[in-house]
């Protein structure tokens, strides 16, 4: 979503603030802008679309400025559009902001003696700030703390004022925000990645604090002024990491990258000659995984289906647990009750998705243990949680979820195992789950390099379809789940997924020449009947493609792609593969912006 970036230095800050802004493109925005302060007086430009117009415009106006801030800007009060960007200009103030300011409209009808240009909550927040300021009359930060102190909602902010232009004042609440600190230079990001090249040194801003920064000095406060010590930390992404390595688009490379980012989750925690997997991040004791008879497992979107996904593994051998997937923009409303002896995992890419967080803190406030399944270090939730298992994929930039996905699920189903050992599951049991996720990296690389070119022709006969739906059964239904989410995110095709045995129930009605049906058919106990509710299918007269591991298939499908593959139980994960692939050139082939599909962000950090 939203993304800000900072300088105050020696440099020319445009080119930081440009280059930031290009590296949280994979966020999502839909308008972007710079204000900086020099000799010249103030360079406030802002542009609707890409940063590549921004760039144009800027183009005539490089200035060597020292100090700026800049913004993208994913719409939420107002139309994506010049006006509505950031940075907003109100009296001496100018701001950007992420985040939802909720009593904007009251804020915006007492204050009196401003204009109003754009339709949004931020701009409302500038004027506040200006009216505590009062021409200068009281440091930037003073004015700052006033206005927040009046805010309901959710801000990551930079401000800066033309009277003060050697500081750059941050604040946040609910929004993430670093501090990148370098030689004679200080750098602001909403996320880390922006500042690589730059610093490696950073200061992670907590809920409640503010901070006043200068080239050579951050000072951070509580909002009641208490003074906070900062903790300054090493980033530990590289450059590489966010680059595309050859490939067209991110997507792809995250794809293809994943026998490698699995073998990153796997690092350390599966011990093949014991027959056992150790988790040492959630911090429970033998005698507390013991007594664990609840799984509550929470997040958004791909997270979500992950947690389905997993589910359905870890009661397969935890028999004495019961696990509940829930949606976090739900389950943060209900009244539901968290029996004893539970623990929730908190499951997000970004650690940073509003909704999860929400759920996060008031399942803490009912004091029950949570464990982060994360991968962005150093991100909210991961800090918040009680405990928690990084997954170490390293940086997601596409906006479709993949390499996370396949990862989210493999951890928790060791956190499963965990429970499972500790309860004394007989290894029998286990031992077939934990070599499977040990042999998985393998099979993931064997099943993407045997695929690639098949899905890619499958792709090409698709691409025109209005409707697609997925259908799986058993641990093949959350995976149908989750290619159906990354069709529709990435080639705008509406695409449900629906579980087989439900097909009676509604979806055959559907059946027609607008639609393509994709159905996931893993080997095993199950087959026969999936096989069946294939054959309904096609009697009226449906296009399906099949994705399957079994070696004799010869049903009369239109299209089918066939894995070979040892695994058996995991073989979902490796026929979600195909459907990443698969999603990804129906994408290409209808030339859309695979990386950064329209409307979607990457870290959806409002509600
Ligand atoms: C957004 C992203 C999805 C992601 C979801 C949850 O919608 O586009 O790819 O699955 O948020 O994000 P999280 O970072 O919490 O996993």
């Amino acid at each position: 979503m939203c993304g800000i970036v900072g300088y105050v230095g020696e440099k020319n800050a445009q080119d930081f603030l440009v280059s930031g802004l290009k590296r949280l493109e994979y966020r999502g925005y839909d308008s972007a802008g710079v204000v900086t302060f020099g000799d010249k007086g103030v360079t406030l430009v802002k542009a609707k679309g890409k940063i590549g117009d921004l760039e144009a415009k800027l183009a005539g106006l490089k200035r060597g400025d020292k100090v700026g801030i800049g913004h993208t800007r994913w719409a939420t009060h107002g139309e994506p559009s010049e006006v509505n960007a950031h940075p907003h200009h109100v009296g001496n103030i100018y701001l950007v902001h992420n985040g939802i300011i909720e009593n904007y409209k009251e804020l915006k009808n007492a204050l009196s003696g401003y204009e109003f240009k754009s339709e949004t909550d931020s701009e409302v927040l500038a004027a506040l700030i200006d009216s505590f300021y009062q021409g200068g009359k009281y440091p930037l930060a003073n004015a700052v703390v006033q206005a927040l102190k009046l805010i309901q909602g959710t801000y990551g902010i930079a401000v800066m004022s033309e009277l003060n232009p050697s500081e750059i004042v941050v604040a946040r609440a609910g929004s993430p925000l670093v501090i990148g600190v370098g030689h004679g230079e200080t750098l602001i990001a909403s996320d880390a990645s922006a500042l690589l090249g730059h610093t490696k040194q950073a200061i992670y801003l907590n809920d409640g604090e503010i901070a006043t920064v200068t080239k050579n000095s951050v000072e951070i406060k509580t909002l009641n002024a208490e003074p906070v010590s900062a903790k300054v930390e090493e980033i530990e992404t590289n450059l590489a990491a966010i680059q595309k390595d050859g490939y067209e688009h991110f997507l792809l490379k995250e794809i293809m990258e994943q026998p490698r980012s699995l073998e990153e989750t796997l690092r350390g925690r599966v011990d093949l000659e014991e027959g056992m997997v150790r988790l040492g991040g959630p911090g429970l004791s033998e005698t507390e995984l013991r007594k664990i008879k609840h799984l509550v497992i929470v997040g958004c979107g791909t997270a979500y289906n992950a947690g389905l996904l997993a589910s359905y593994y870890i009661e397969q051998f935890t028999p004495e647990v019961t696990v509940e997937v829930v949606i976090a923009s739900e389950y943060r409303y209900r009244q539901a009750y968290i029996p004893k002896d539970s623990v929730a995992l908190i499951v997000s890419q970004s650690g940073e998705t509003a909704d999860t967080l929400a759920c996060l803190r008031e399942i803490k406030k009912q004091g029950v243990r949570t464990v982060g399944i994360v991968n962005a270090i150093g991100s909210t939730i991961a800090r918040e949680v009680d405990g928690g298992t990084y997954v170490h994929v390293g940086p997601e930039i596409s906006v479709a979820s993949t390499k996370a996905f396949t990862s989210q699920v493999v951890a928790m189903v060791m956190f499963g195992l965990t429970i499972a050992q500790a309860k004394g599951v007989r290894s029998g049991v286990l031992k077939p789950y934990i070599k499977e996720i040990a042999k998985l990296p393998g099979e993931i690389k064997k099943v993407l390099d045997e695929c690639r070119e098949l899905v890619k022709g499958v792709a090409e006969k698709y691409k025109d379809y209005d409707h697609a739906v997925y259908l799986g059964r058993d641990t093949a239904y959350p995976a149908a789940m989750e290619g159906a989410l990354k069709l529709k995110e990435i080639s705008y095709i509406d695409a449900n997924a629906y579980a087989f045995g439900e097909l009676k129930h509604g979806p055959l009605a559907l059946i027609d020449d607008r639609f393509f049906e994709l159905a996931l058919l893993p080997e095993g106990e199950l087959y026969e009947k999936a096989v069946s509710n294939v054959q309904e299918v096609l009697a009226r007269g449906g296009h399906v493609i099949t994705v399957t591991n079994k070696t004799e298939f010869d049903l009369p499908v239109e299209s089918v792609v066939k894995i070979t593959t040892s695994v058996e139980a995991l073989v979902p994960i490796l026929l979600n593969l195909v459907a990443q692939l698969f999603a990804y050139y129906v994408a290409v082939e209808k030339g859309l912006d695979v990386d950064q599909p329209r409307n979607l962000a990457k870290s959806v950090t409002v509600e």
